[in-house]
């Protein structure tokens, strides 16, 4: 596409009626000016008018469509009366898999991470009880770990932000890459979109900004294809994709029974859940709509849907979304392209729609001041990853424990926070230690009344840590600040 010139670009946006981007542009310095109309270039108008049409000025943008929904079926563990002998066969088929090198993970870090309140990549944040390790190392250290298993080079993709960006890499260089190779790592930023008032005009952050956020993890799929990042997974013959968010350092990164679930499955898309803790979790929840899987947001899902409960007196919507994907990456092509919809589906063009969101948006007052709102006084647009379920063929979706998958870091305290993921870690590594004879002492709730930790290197799932446990002679003793690696 050839490039627009200024005066071209301020006009397009004066004929869409956005002109008030431009309002102080003859005050800016030269540079100023040229940063203004380098985030301008980057907003596609006629996607923030058609925006604006379905999710502003309409009521029908305000309300998500509920009507035939229905709890989705998934792939029950064999101790909740799931096919033991289809779970081993699954776990065979994903080993075989990551031996011939398919398969890739992906964190999805772009994030702002505003409840936790640190100021950084959230992949900078300690979480390990005793060593402190980052998120980001926990992470490089699994994936070295299960390649190192599975005789391969695992790349990892790593989705990034603007703000983030140049802080995620320095982080990645100042520590050696945490063993891994330099080239087996690969970031890139995702889009943004603009912030808009409550009469769709984009809003200035100040006089020489536009108040641009990230596009949601869903932009990560347009991310992954504008970056070259399919290319580069299909020259090295990969075409599996394991999805993760930045903020859960109990996730099985390469899980073989899931990645042969979604192999066997001819699944586009695959993902894994846990039985929602409490009625009110705030989870996505995932269901079936006219056929199709669908995830609908905890903040979408009505009081009296996320309480029912059925005959035996369980919730009815129970299968929580905990985020953890797999996704074929010719699928992923065949999405950031927007192309045909599925043979007999309705659906129009296969792009994942916006959300919006009211927020407080920092923004320029009558003189040209940016001032902090307090109340909502603008709208954020996202786009969701699950919302890429709809168009995938065969999508599965699979149990797991929360013990063995999930316990993210979201708040700075109470659930979801620092302290209840190092307790969930502790319980981790006592359970796998004490399956082989440890003898480790652990309150009700499985926690052990010592601090210790399991590197991945000794151990990063059950099965790579009962390995390394066997082979160990003599076997570790676990005391406070025993770190096994
Ligand atoms: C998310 C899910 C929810 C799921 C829960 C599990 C949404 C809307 N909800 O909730 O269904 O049950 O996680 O933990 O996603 N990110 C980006 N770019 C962005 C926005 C987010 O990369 O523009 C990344 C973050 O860095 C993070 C992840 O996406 O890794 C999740 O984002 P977050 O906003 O924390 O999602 P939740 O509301 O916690």
């Amino acid at each position: 596409m050839a490039q627009s010139s200024p005066s071209e670009i301020i006009a397009s946006f004066k004929s869409a009626g956005q002109e008030q981007v431009f309002a102080y542009f003859e005050e800016l310095s030269p540079d100023a000016q040229e940063a203004l109309l380098a985030e301008a270039a980057e907003i596609d108008l006629e996607e923030i008018a058609r925006l604006k049409r379905e999710l502003i000025d309409s009521d029908h943008g305000a309300a998500v469509d509920l009507t035939d929904l229905e709890p989705a079926a998934y792939e029950k563990l064999p101790e909740n009366g799931g096919n033991g002998a289809a779970w081993a066969e699954a776990a065979e088929v994903g080993e075989e898999a990551l031996r011939a090198g398919r398969v890739a993970a992906f964190t999805v870090a772009g994030g702002q991470g505003t409840r936790l309140g640190y100021d950084g990549p959230k992949g900078t944040f300690p979480v390990t009880p005793v060593k402190q390790k980052t998120l980001f190392q926990v992470f490089a250290e699994k994936i070295a770990a299960a390649g190192k298993r599975y005789g391969t080079t695992i790349p990892w993709l790593i989705m990034t932000s603007h703000q983030n960006h140049a802080a995620t890499e320095s982080f990645f260089r100042d520590h050696a890459f945490f063993g891994l190779a330099e080239s087996q790592v690969k970031f890139f930023r995702q889009g943004r979109m603009p912030a808009v008032d409550l009469d769709g005009k984009i809003m200035l952050e100040s006089k020489g900004h536009i108040a641009m956020s990230p596009d949601g993890h869903g932009g990560s799929l347009r991310a992954l294809a504008r970056s070259g990042s399919l290319d580069f997974l299909a020259e090295q013959g990969i075409d599996i994709i394991s999805y993760f968010q930045v903020d859960n350092p109990l996730i099985r990164i390469i899980d073989p029974a899931f990645i042969g679930w979604h192999v066997l499955g001819q699944s586009e898309m695959s993902s894994k859940t846990v039985p929602k803790a409490y009625a009110g979790e705030k989870v996505g929840h995932f269901c079936t709509q006219r056929g199709q899987t669908v995830v609908v947001e905890y903040s979408d899902l009505p009081t009296e849907l996320q309480e029912e409960t059925d005959d035996a007196g369980e919730l009815r919507y129970l299968a929580g979304s905990i985020a953890i994907h797999v996704l074929d990456r010719e699928f992923v092509r065949r999405l950031a392209q927007g192309g045909e919809p599925l043979v007999g589906t309705v659906q129009a063009a296969q792009s994942l729609p916006f959300h919006r969101a009211n927020k407080k948006i920092p923004t320029v007052d009558a003189s040209g001041e940016t001032v902090k709102p307090s109340e909502p006084n603008g709208v954020k647009f996202e786009m969701f990853v699950f919302d890429a379920l709809p168009f995938a063929k065969n999508p599965v979706i699979i149990e797991t424990r929360r013990a063995d998958d999930f316990s993210p870091v979201k708040n700075a305290e109470g659930v979801d926070s620092p302290a209840t993921c190092r307790d969930d870690q502790l319980r981790q590594f006592a359970r796998w230690a004490n399956a082989h004879g440890a003898g480790l002492a652990v309150d009700d709730s499985g926690l052990p009344a010592v601090g210790f930790e399991v590197a991945p290197s000794f151990g990063y799932d059950e099965a790579s840590f009962a390995d390394s446990w066997e082979a160990a002679d003599p076997k570790p003793t676990i005391a406070d600040g025993t770190v096994l690696e």
